[in-house]
């Protein structure tokens, strides 16, 4: 289910009859009493920011709000969050409209978020858990209460499949079989049901590789290097290029690996810096790659000073490019005919390395800036 007309619509016609279920309404003093022992054992023990997303009718947050937990709660559907807000009133929770995908909070500003039965229906849950960890302080965690449920065509998400999900954010994952204990649902259930406690590892700085390439031009012919034996995208045309070494600059660079790999001299006037374009390589890690022209001098002419990696230079006309590239050196080549100066290429799982004329374009501009002022 998702923020869709449809969705909203099956949710705000199942508030009214929602708290009849014994584990959704905790009418019954022993449902209630199983629910709030078991929150209170995955939540902090000292009052807290929890924030409750996907709330329905606001029972598990009026759990949380009366043992003193700051609540902020969230909810797709208005009828369900009109109730919640009855039911909050006077605990001092604040209930909002909006997407548990991409809720209306700040990032950073809750220990605890909090999501009963509700994961399972969102679109791509891996992107949703680390949006969901960005909005937690350092230490903080998930209390994701999920379940697998029904028999002939069960729904819902296992807690081996939460488990992986959740291994990619790091930190750790207990899981609390929860399908054995009655008094949580009011009856015996037979299907699998569960909460994880996930607390993932605290955010790491972000960090890129910085790569530097050469389109090296001789009149309107660019300079390509057929790479071999390097284990990436062997058989395909690159432009000279290579990693930033620790501490090295971006023009720095590009001449140290002008000279190493095609054995041409450029000094930094020559260099022009044409395209800087976020990518992505196939392993998913994120770079920066600057591309600078060059043009040899007169006479000059580059050799292949790595047949280990290269089994040969060519020439190729710029405007009509070869397909058997490395798809991002091509977008980039593309950028720099087209004048655009930045713009990101990011590789998704199952593209091809090799530039595909018929799959999908990775290569989103971004625009630059009108300076107020200038003539264009
Ligand atoms: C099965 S109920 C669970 C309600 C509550 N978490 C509980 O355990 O009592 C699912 C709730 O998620 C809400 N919901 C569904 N998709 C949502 C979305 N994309 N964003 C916010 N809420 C959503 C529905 O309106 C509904 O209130």
């Amino acid at each position: 289910m998702t923020t869709d007309t449809a969705g909203r619509q099956f949710w705000d016609a199942a508030a009214d009859r929602f708290d009849d279920e014994p584990d959704h309404g905790l009418r019954d003093p022993r449902v209630r009493d199983a629910w709030a022992i078991r929150l209170r054992s995955w939540l902090p023990d000292q009052p807290s920011d929890v924030l409750d997303l996907g709330c329905g009718t606001g029972s598990l947050a009026l759990l949380a709000a009366t043992d003193g937990h700051r609540v902020t709660a969230v909810d797709l559907s208005e009828q369900m969050v009109a109730r919640a807000r009855a039911k909050l009133a006077d605990t001092g929770a604040r209930v909002v409209v909006g997407d548990a995908a991409r809720p209306p909070v700040g990032a950073r500003r809750f220990d605890v978020v909090l999501v009963r039965h509700v994961l399972w229906m969102l679109p791509d849950p891996a992107a949703v858990l680390r949006h969901w960890t960005r909005l937690l302080r350092p230490g903080g965690r998930l209390v994701l209460i999920e379940g697998r449920w029904g028999a002939v065509s069960p729904v819902g998400i296992t807690a081996d499949t939460l488990a992986r999900l959740t291994a990619g954010l790091g930190g750790s994952t207990v899981i609390h079989q929860l399908g054995s204990d009655p008094a949580l649902w009011g009856r015996e259930v037979a299907d699998e049901r569960y909460a994880a406690v996930v607390r993932p590892a605290p955010p790491r700085r972000h960090t890129e590789i910085v790569d530097v390439h050469l389109v090296l031009l001789r009149g309107r012919d660019v300079l390509l290097a057929r790479r071999a034996g390097t284990g990436y995208a062997d058989g395909l045309l690159h432009v000279p290029s290579g990693h930033l070494e620790d501490g090295e600059d971006v023009r720095a660079g590009m001449i140290r690996e002008a000279g190493e790999e095609i054995g041409v001299d450029l000094a930094p006037h020559e260099l022009e810096a044409a395209v800087v374009m976020q990518h992505r390589s196939p392993d998913g890690r994120p770079r920066i790659g600057w591309f600078f022209t060059g043009r040899l001098a007169a006479g000059a002419e580059p050799v292949n000073r790595e047949p280990d990696k290269c089994s040969g230079l060519g020439w190729y006309p710029l405007d009509d490019l070869p397909h058997d590239m490395v798809a991002y050196c091509r977008a980039g080549l593309d950028a720099y005919r087209a004048g655009v100066p930045f713009l990101t290429h990011l590789h998704e799982s199952g593209d091809r390395i090799a530039f595909d004329p018929d799959g999908p374009d990775r290569a989103v501009p971004l625009a630059a800036p009108v300076v107020p002022g200038s003539p264009i």
